[in-house]
């Protein structure tokens, strides 16, 4: 490892360290520690994610000056912006810090959010990519989650940081996320490497549905290992829920409610769909049809095709012969 790597992520280790000392113990981080106490989050949760809070007050600044750092590490570290003149100033200001870990457990980049809403800055706000973070290649809490992934035989794939430490508050602990992005080649290969089962636990909200419904669409074609989903009820995030329901009841959705592909896409069609109307109704059965001539199992396809027929009282051989049909005119 080059030098330069090992000063950049002695920074980060030092900045982790001193973001969490603010949050902690002094006057300027006491906002945020009420805001993280709120929102459900215990000051374990706090340690073992390292969680800090970076202040108005330019705290890292000082702090390196006085460590007579060369200005070239500062500058490539991310953690500040430089101006025209040169000068650099603090990237995160008034901000909860969340550190993004790599592989081996050593900080490599922040993310910090915002206590309140601003309608002229991001929510949350990302290191950029410097020599030891690309983004591609981390996914939050990979390091911590690995060993989890391997006992439970699956990984949980999360939207937010949020909901990760939500759902390892619970005891689910086999949780990542990718950064507000969807998972690259990268992330895939890593996960592949632990596990053949993937469950995708994304907001129960429409963007988050959505998102659901695009990620099985790329993954099926990205990955050998199975996809499932996780559906949170009333639209709202892992997070939300455990705060709401408590963490029994997140521990049995992890563990019991899992939809494959197909249940997902069927129910996710009927979204928006009012099916006591005639023309949505058949709109909905093709659609699913469609759904299900992909399958390449034939008896898992004839287990949908009984749910489907049941569901609105259809003759199995016709919605069979309609599935011929349809696999004949594929292209
Ligand atoms: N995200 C981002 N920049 C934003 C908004 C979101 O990078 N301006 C990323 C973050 O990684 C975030 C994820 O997208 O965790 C999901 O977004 P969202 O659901 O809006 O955030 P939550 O994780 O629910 O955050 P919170 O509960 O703190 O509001
Ligand atoms: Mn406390
Ligand atoms: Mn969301
Ligand atoms: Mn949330
Ligand atoms: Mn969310």
């Amino acid at each position: 490892e080059s030098t330069e790597n090992r000063q950049l992520k002695q920074l980060h280790d030092d900045a982790t360290k001193l973001y969490q000392h603010i949050l902690m113990n002094t006057e300027m981080g006491q906002k945020a520690l009420d805001y993280l106490h709120n929102r459900g989050m215990t000051d374990e949760d706090i340690t073992t994610f390292q969680i800090g809070f970076a202040p108005e007050k330019s705290v890292l600044q000082d702090f390196f000056n006085e460590k007579k750092l060369d200005y070239q590490i500062l500058r490539q570290s991310g953690l500040f912006i430089e101006n025209q003149a040169g000068n650099l100033r603090e990237r995160f200001i008034n901000r909860v810090m969340f550190p993004i870990r790599n592989q081996n457990g050593q900080v490599v980049a922040f993310s910090g959010r915002l206590l309140e809403k601003n309608k002229d800055l991001p929510k949350y706000l990302n290191s950029p990519e410097t020599p030891i973070f690309n983004k591609r290649d981390i996914l939050f809490n990979y390091d911590l989650a690995k060993k989890e992934i391997r006992t439970e035989g699956n990984v949980i794939l999360f939207e937010g940081f949020m909901d990760v430490i939500a759902a390892y508050r619970s005891g689910v602990k086999n949780g990542v996320a990718s950064m507000g992005t969807s998972l690259t080649n990268e992330q895939i290969y890593l996960l592949e490497r632990s596990t053949s089962q993937l469950n995708i636990c994304y907001d129960g909200d429409d963007p988050g549905q959505n998102a659901t419904n695009r990620a099985l669409d790329l993954l099926t074609n990205q990955t050998k290992m199975k996809v499932g989903v996780l559906v949170i009820p009333n639209g709202m995030d892992p997070d939300e829920f455990v705060t709401k329901n408590g963490k029994e009841a997140f521990l049995e959705l992890a563990h019991s409610a899992r939809e494959t592909t197909i249940s997902f896409k069927m129910n996710f069609l009927k979204r928006d769909r009012n099916l006591k109307n005639e023309s949505e109704q058949i709109d909905y059965i093709d659609q699913v049809l469609r759904v299900l001539a992909t399958i390449k199992t034939p008896f898992e396809q004839d287990i949908y095709v009984n749910q489907l027929a049941d569901e609105f009282k259809i003759d199995k051989t016709i919605l069979r012969q309609q599935l011929v049909d349809l696999v004949a005119n594929q292209p």
